[in-house]
């Protein structure tokens, strides 16, 4: 996305990938997109796709052992959201890419970043057992949590605010026809699950697991029977089974590193900041960030004032942090912790109670989860 918006301003970019095209393009991520998300994507010209094939969703499901009850954002915020695959989002940025002949390199590796407190930050990196060095005026550290980008900034000019869940999903893709228009968030006596979609016929869910899960303890059968007990609705409502295409396991954790620059490396999306995927706004973050950056950066060559991209790393953290509380919020308010004593348990039932029945506190859930404007 930042490639595409450089590009759109006349800016030149070289876009490095340590896996190969098939492997981003197929990886199944998260599927929820932001208005402010789906309208940058349609105003850089990758939204055609978008239109056509995102579901679009008025409101969402909580049930509360048993019953659910819906949060209808449209009605309390003007907005919805977009179901669409993280992967679909790729595969059309992918293609917005390649038509534009700018360079794209996939399966590299060796990657380094030097000289970032210079004038001219330098990438290494090896493609085709080639050895090769860009000289850049400034790096985009968009290689996600476990990339080199965070790491090759020394320690004492980054600070790190973290909490590990003590839990994580178990998710899986599976050829059922979605039961449910709009996604269920279920809280269960045996843990969270969420149900979710990619298409009319694909159907995406989710299960609280441990953290140290093994897939080999969840055969197919296990993980149906647990997604129907969790997710059934007293009224008789539950997810459509059918053949499991694809099954994972994704830890949870709440990360930011401050500032989100050093020198002339500008850290954005998961290199910066993890956020539990309760929320849905990983990649609605990542998105958010890239487009302050790739104003900030053009502003620069329009003007050569760099005020904008001096406030990149403080413009961005408002929004992190906003995400952060509400990805935290949701996420405590529907997991089960093994370490909850009984106040919590009830605890947590008024805060759903309350949720999911006072005007005021939907449209708190709703405003923070359809997203702040850019
Ligand atoms: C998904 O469809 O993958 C999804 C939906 C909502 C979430 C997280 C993931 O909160």
């Amino acid at each position: 996305m930042l490639g595409q918006l450089l590009h759109l301003s006349g800016i030149d970019s070289v876009i490095i990938e340590n896996r190969s095209q098939d492997y981003v393009i197929e990886r199944v991520r998260a599927g929820v997109l932001e208005q402010p998300t789906v309208d940058l994507m349609i105003e850089s010209g990758v939204g055609e796709r978008l239109q056509r094939e995102g579901m679009f969703h008025d409101g969402i499901y909580i049930n509360v052992h048993g019953e659910r009850r819906r949060i209808d954002m449209a009605a309390l915020t003007g907005r919805r959201i977009t179901v669409y695959g993280q992967n679909e989002v790729v595969k059309d940025l992918i293609g917005a890419r390649i038509s534009t002949g700018r360079p794209l390199f996939f399966e590299v590796s060796d990657v380094s970043v030097n000289d970032l407190e210079s004038e001219q930050p330098k990438i290494r990196f090896t493609k085709e057992s080639e050895t090769r060095e860009i000289q850049c005026d400034f790096i985009a550290g968009c290689d996600g949590f476990h990339g080199i980008c965070r790491p090759s900034i020394p320690e004492n000019h980054i600070r790190i605010y973290e909490r590990v869940y003590p839990f994580a999903w178990l998710g899986i893709l599976a050829n059922a026809v979605p039961s449910s228009p709009e996604l269920v968030y279920s809280l269960h006596q045996r843990g969270f699950a969420l149900f979710s979609m990619r298409s009319n016929a694909v159907t995406r869910l989710y299960l609280q697991c441990a953290p140290d899960e093994e897939l080999s303890h969840w055969p197919d059968d296990r993980i149906w029977e647990e997604l129907l007990t969790r997710l059934a609705g007293s009224e008789g409502w539950k997810p459509n089974p059918g053949p499991i295409t694809q099954k994972g396991v994704t830890g949870m954790r709440s990360f930011v590193a401050e500032p989100m620059r050093y020198g002339r490396m500008f850290l954005a999306g998961d290199s910066a900041h993890i956020v539990p995927p309760t929320g849905a706004k990983g990649l609605n973050l990542a998105i958010a960030d890239v487009w302050r950056l790739s104003r900030a950066v053009a502003e620069y060559y329009r003007s050569g004032r760099p005020e904008l991209l001096d406030r990149y790393s403080e413009d961005c953290l408002r929004r992190v942090w906003r995400a952060q509380r509400f990805s935290w919020w949701m996420t405590a308010m529907l997991h089960k912790t093994d370490a909850a004593n009984p106040f919590d348990c009830r605890r947590q039932l008024a805060e759903l109670e309350y949720v999911t029945n006072s005007c005021a506190a939907m449209t708190s859930l709703a405003e923070n989860y359809v997203g702040f404007p850019l």
